[in-house]
This record gives structure tokens, sequence and C-alpha cells, in this order.
């Protein structure tokens, strides 16, 4: 028999074991005043509170295939990936191409075993320059499709000029945080239809 009040304690402890979405964020930048940082952050603050970012380490070692036991910053990478619900990639442009710091910790959360596989993922982007990351996102793309990602394809964040949108406490320009609402809105949404 269930009384009244146990209905409530169970209503409520089925709220608090809610289980939150996770979200593994890749921020291409190791830079302290990092832009991309700086936007991962303001999409985080703009997330449903149902939502959790984990930003990933990707101070890791090179890649190299004579190195046989990995290394325990990558095993720990690898295991936020595994853990996660989605995959966020927040990358800089680096000479019309991704970060190789990026790319070095995508490659060893792809082999051997790829974490990454059936996963959501979103790709979006800061830059100083006019064309906001267009080309980095590009060659990610093929990355994040060969690994078995379900990429969200619509809509784009290409956040260019970047110097210029943050407050000086680091916080997005109240002018551009529909954009920013916007695509993580979106994104949640993406990532419910794989849970
Ligand atoms: C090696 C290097 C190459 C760069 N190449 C590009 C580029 O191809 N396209 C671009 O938009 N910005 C380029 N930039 C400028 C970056 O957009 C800028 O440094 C940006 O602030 C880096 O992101 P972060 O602030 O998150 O570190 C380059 C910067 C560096 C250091």
């Amino acid at each position: 028999m269930m009384y009244e009040n146990d209905e409530n304690t169970c209503a409520i402890l089925c709220i608090v074991m809610e289980e939150k979405m996770k979200i593994a964020v890749f921020v291409g930048s190791l830079r302290e005043d990092s832009l991309n940082k700086k936007l991962a952050r303001s999409l985080e603050e703009l997330s449903p509170d149902n939502v959790e970012f984990e930003y990933v380490n990707i101070n890791v070692p090179l890649l190299n295939q004579d190195i046989k036991e990995l290394p325990e910053e990558v095993r720990e990478m690898r295991s936020v990936v595994e853990d996660a619900d989605a995959v966020l990639f927040v990358t800089p442009e680096y000479n019309r191409g991704v970060p190789g710091v990026l790319k070095n910790a995508i490659d060893w959360c792809s082999h051997p075993g790829n974490t990454f596989r059936e996963k959501p993922a979103g790709i979006v982007g800061a830059t100083i320059s006019p064309y906001g990351t267009a080309v980095a996102q590009s060659t990610l793309r093929h990355t994040v499709g060969y690994l078995g990602m379900h990429l969200m394809g619509q809509p784009e964040l290409y956040f260019n000029l970047a110097d210029s949108k943050f407050e000086e406490n680091s916080k997005v320009k109240p002018e551009y945080k529909e954009k920013l609402q916007n695509y993580i809105d979106k994104f949640v949404s993406h990532v419910g239809k794989f849970s």
C-alpha cells in the first residue's frame, strides 16, 4: 500500500535522480584567454539545467602507434567521451584547418577502439577573422562523418570577429546571445533524438 506522502517522496526522488544530459566538450585551443573557451562557456551558460558540459583535457601526449600502453591523460579523455551522451567540438581555425592539438586528441579517442561511434555531435568555432572558422569546421565534418558520429547539420555557428563579441568578464555580449541560444537549444534537441 502507498500513502500520499510516499507518492510525494517518490516524485521528488524521481526528479532528483533524473539523469543529466552529458556533453563532452572539446575546445581546440590551449590558450588561457581563448575565444573558443569563451564561446564554449557561453553556450554552457545558455544550456538548460538538465545539461552538463564536461570539458575534455586535450593537452595529452602526441599519438605514436609505438606507445603500447595508453597514457593516463588519454585514458581519462577517452572515458569522458565514453560516458557522454554527445560531443561538442569548439574549434579555432589554424591555417585553414583544425589545430593539431585537437586532431591529436580526436585521433587518440578513435584508436584503439572508436569512442565516438554513434555519438551525436556538434561543431562550432570562433575566430578573429571574418570567415568564422568555416574551413576548419568543414574539414572536421569529414572526420566526424568518418568516425560514425551523428552530426547536427543545421544550424551552423560561425562565430567570426569574435574578439569584439565578448565583455571584459568573458561573457558574450547581449546582442549575440540569441544566436548562441538558438544553437544550444537545437543541439540539445538533436542529442535528445538519440537517447
Ligand atoms: C598558427 C595560426 C594559424 C591561424 N590560422 C587562421 C586561419 O586559418 N583562419 C582564421 O580564421 N584564423 C586563424 N588564426 C587566428 C585565430 O583565429 C586566432 O588566433 C584565434 O584567437 C584562435 O582561437 P583561440 O582564441 O580560441 O585560441 C590563426 C592563428 C594561429 C596561431
